[in-house]
């Protein structure tokens, strides 16, 4: 009699030890679990902050270039066209030529084509192909304006006779000239790059 009571003594220590280990088991999962979660919801922050900067970088840098290739495409305004100084009348010679830059980085090829000492004797024209953009020069002995890239050609006036730019009825940007006092001035884009085509 004596000796059961003691088996189910012991027998039930025994049960208690286990549970209470099982116990502690388990709020040591729980423990880690919730420092998985902790560690888990960190790593995801990262994550969506890293994305977050790289999205902005991506969204700040194709912003630029949207702003560049709107610069680029579009007219600048007329507020933003000067008169700007290019040569003396008798440093260009007939037939001959001179790229002129304006301060807005557009290219401008200042042909000489008479001897008249007046503004009709010169001609100014973007020097940028409408057709792909490749750089336009001045032939004098054909008398034309010509892009290397397609064989396109321009008349004396800028109008296309050959090539892609013919094809497509593209002609060279145009700009004013105006001499005074034996100093040819050019009315140029100041502050954007004027349409090219
Ligand atoms: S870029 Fe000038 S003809 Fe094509």
């Amino acid at each position: 009699m004596r000796k059961s009571l003691l088996d189910r003594e012991l027998r039930s220590r025994t049960g208690v030890k286990i549970v209470s280990e099982i116990l502690k088991r388990t709020r040591g999962h729980a423990g880690q679990s919730t420092m998985n979660n902790h560690a888990d919801s960190a790593s995801r922050r990262a994550f969506l902050l890293t994305g977050s900067c790289m999205g902005g970088g991506l969204i700040a840098g194709y912003g630029t270039l949207g702003i560049m290739a709107g610069q680029f495409l579009y007219p600048a305004d007329d507020g933003d066209f000067g008169w700007q100084f290019v040569a003396s009348l008798h440093e260009i010679a007939v037939g001959e030529s001179r790229e002129y830059v304006a301060p807005s980085g557009a290219r401008v090829v200042v042909a000489r084509q008479t001897e008249q000492e007046t503004a009709d004797a010169f001609i100014a024209l973007s020097s940028v192909c409408p057709h792909l953009g490749c750089r336009v020069h001045w032939e004098p002995h054909n008398s034309r304006f010509f892009c290397p890239c397609h064989n396109g050609a321009f008349d004396r006036q800028g109008q296309p006779t050959e090539g892609p730019p013919a094809a497509a009825g593209q002609q060279l940007v145009r700009f004013p000239l105006k001499v005074e006092d034996g100093l040819l001035f050019i009315e140029a884009p100041l502050s954007s790059i004027a349409r090219e085509s």
